[in-house]
């Protein structure tokens, strides 16, 4: 390995073991395959949101070889990375918090993908771009909006109106979406989204604003299976229900949409 890498390399550990739980989204995903390989820190820890176990059942649904790829809010790179496992073209990362978002250019020289793999440091403005994309990844971010990006004052009614204007905005420039929401405004509690919290109010809610923009084609929920593990499954009678023995985040629906031309 070349000094500059190593340098590299040693830089990114540090960042891991300084940033675990200095923040709100701070080192929140799982770290993917490929940047594993070339750290070999093993005190490293992140948190885990079911990376693979979503990255699975979105694989079934969506093509992602020779893909062009935009994932917003891509925190520690894990979909973006894995996407360019499966062979995708390019993927272009926008992530607002500027260590992640350091994080996943500096994975992007130590693997080799710095070609493939365009990091911009800043949040997403979801009304002003043109590029076009084959995949979209917009996966727990929307309901951030007004506190990590946007208007400040908005309240959690306006939320849930420009959540909808902006999952729309998406059909501009992307065929398919990959799309996740939590059942709070600002990930608090006290401000929910959703009355109830239940996963059929999120789908309702989803299914409607997105009708003329958007064609669902399939519905991920978390279960355990038999052998205690998490796992996305097609929504069904069974699932649907919320399952409080398993949290808040893998009661979030991951939705699968297709534009509608
Ligand atoms: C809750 S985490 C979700 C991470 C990832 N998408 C996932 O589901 O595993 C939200 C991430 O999006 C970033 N973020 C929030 N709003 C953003 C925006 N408008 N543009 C880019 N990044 C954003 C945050 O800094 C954070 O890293």
């Amino acid at each position: 390995m070349s000094s500059q890498k190593n340098n590299l390399m040693y830089e990114l550990e540090a960042y891991l073991n300084v940033e675990h739980q200095a923040g709100k989204h701070t080192v929140y995903q799982k770290i993917a395959r490929s940047v594993l390989n070339v750290i070999r820190d093993p005190r490293i820890q992140t948190a885990v949101r079911y990376e693979e176990e979503r990255f699975d059942y979105i694989k079934k649904f969506v093509s992602l070889n020779d893909a062009s790829v935009i994932d917003i809010g891509c925190n520690l790179g894990y979909f973006a990375f894995s996407s360019l496992e499966e062979g995708a073209q390019q993927v272009t990362c926008y992530e607002g918090y500027k260590y992640h978002a350091e994080f996943v250019e500096k994975a992007a020289i130590l693997t080799d993908v710095q070609e493939k793999l365009i990091v911009k440091a800043e949040y997403y403005d979801f009304s002003v771009d043109k590029m076009r994309y084959d995949v979209a990844f917009l996966l727990n971010v929307l309901h951030h909006v007004g506190d990590d990006y946007g208007d400040k004052n908005t309240t959690c009614d306006n939320a849930k109106k420009l959540i909808a204007q902006q999952i729309n905005n998406m059909a501009t420039i992307a065929q398919t979406l990959v799309f996740q929401l939590g059942f709070n405004w600002r990930g608090d509690k006290k401000l929910p989204l959703f009355a109830k919290g239940l996963k059929d109010e999120v789908i309702d809610f989803v299914s409607q604003v997105t009708q003329q923009c958007w064609e669902i084609k399939a519905i991920g929920i978390a279960v355990k299976n038999s052998m205690g593990r998490i796992e996305y499954r097609e929504l069904d009678d069974n699932n649907r229900c919320r399952e409080d023995t398993l949290g808040e985040f893998l009661n979030r629906p991951l939705f699968i949409m297709e534009r509608k031309d």
